[in-house]
């Protein structure tokens, strides 16, 4: 009899897991079309240092589809998989792989050439650079057009000085979009706006228009409040709380956005926002600036990328050694208000 009630009560805890279970809001075998709303950045193989397995596990890109999220950036510096010959097979392999189950998962992949701007030095690092995209196109020529976006390059840095200055920023990318073209005539490219992605400098920029390109902002305003607790960026010992002026600042940013698309009608995405999520900044303040953020968007209808997955603006803590991982439920729930 105890046996009985036991499988009964075991019966019982399977079907109410099954049932607290959430519902994907579509189900990844019916879709047909790919479209980029809410998307997450899968940081990891733009740095050697950074943990990457995670990447190459069918689940993970289940969980995000699962999750809300309908397309993934993969930052991607695509020098440290090069031999003379250009990217390696291996490479290929692995990222054919990602992009596939990305896909497979419901998934849209915007593929991001990240770091390029640490190596502009010299023309001939030009000729390298062009020299991967066409070798990328080449690569994904009849892959679906849908499925696979290019973003040629991230945050330029344009006002330091070097070489890639805002024209030398246009007349390179212009030059490979032409080059892009001539081997794969429809596939969408992102492109990069001067000064990091700034939204601001899109005030420049409402005399264009153009076909199947997407403009590319970043905001992290304000950078002391966002990157607070980041060594790495001069800002491990800053403790700031939320304030509406602050919260004001972002507004300018987005605003920006906002004008260039209505007088524009240019597509365009903010594929980077995010802040520290690992216990420096009040769950409240994070809860408030990312919900600012999501609701704007919603509101206007700006597709987002979240910065990132993995790491110190994680929305998933990927543990020590895999233990302890899990999603942050309170910056899901933000974004996904
Ligand atoms: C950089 C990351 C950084 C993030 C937020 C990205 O573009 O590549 O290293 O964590 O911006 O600052």
């Amino acid at each position: 009899m105890k046996k009985i009630i036991c499988i009964f009560l075991c019966i019982i805890l399977i079907f109410s897991f099954l049932g607290c279970k959430k519902t994907p809001t579509k189900i990844k075998s019916e879709i047909t079309e790919y479209t980029m709303t809410k998307g997450v950045n899968l940081s990891a193989l733009e740095d050697r240092t950074k943990p990457h397995k995670f990447l190459d596990k069918d689940q993970t890109y289940a969980e995000i589809f699962e999750k809300g999220f309908d397309h993934v950036r993969i930052p991607v510096d695509f020098r440290l998989y090069c031999d003379e010959n250009g990217i390696t097979k291996a490479f290929y392999q692995r990222l054919d792989n990602i992009i596939r189950m990305a896909n497979d998962n419901g998934l849209l992949v915007m593929l991001d050439f990240h770091g390029w701007y640490d190596f502009n030095v010299s023309s001939g690092d030009d000729v390298l650079f062009t020299k991967i995209w066409k070798d990328l196109a080449e690569h994904y020529k009849d892959y679906p057009k849908d499925r696979l976006f290019f973003e040629l390059i991230n945050e330029p840095h344009t006002t330091e000085g070097g070489d890639l200055d805002e024209r030398n920023l246009w007349n390179l990318q212009n030059s490979v979009i032409g080059e892009i073209r001539k081997i794969d005539s429809l596939r969408t490219i992102v492109v990069a706006m001067p000064e990091w992605n700034g939204p601001w400098t899109l005030e420049n920029y409402k005399n264009y228009n153009y076909d199947n390109l997407i403009f590319a902002l970043h905001t992290y305003a304000p950078l002391d409040f966002t990157h607070q607790g980041q060594a790495w960026a001069g800002k491990g010992d800053i403790k700031l709380s939320l304030t509406d002026e602050m919260l004001q600042e972002l507004y300018q940013q987005l605003e920006s956005i906002t004008r260039f698309t209505v007088l524009t009608n240019n597509k365009v995405i903010l594929n980077e926002f995010g802040l520290t999520t690992t216990g420096h900044i009040s769950d409240e303040d994070v809860d408030r600036y990312l919900s600012y953020i999501a609701s704007y968007t919603k509101k206007r209808n700006i597709p987002w990328t979240y910065w990132a997955y993995s790491g110190s603006f994680g929305v998933y803590d990927t543990g020590f050694l895999g233990i302890g991982a899990g999603w942050r439920q309170n910056v899901l729930d933000a974004l996904m208000k």
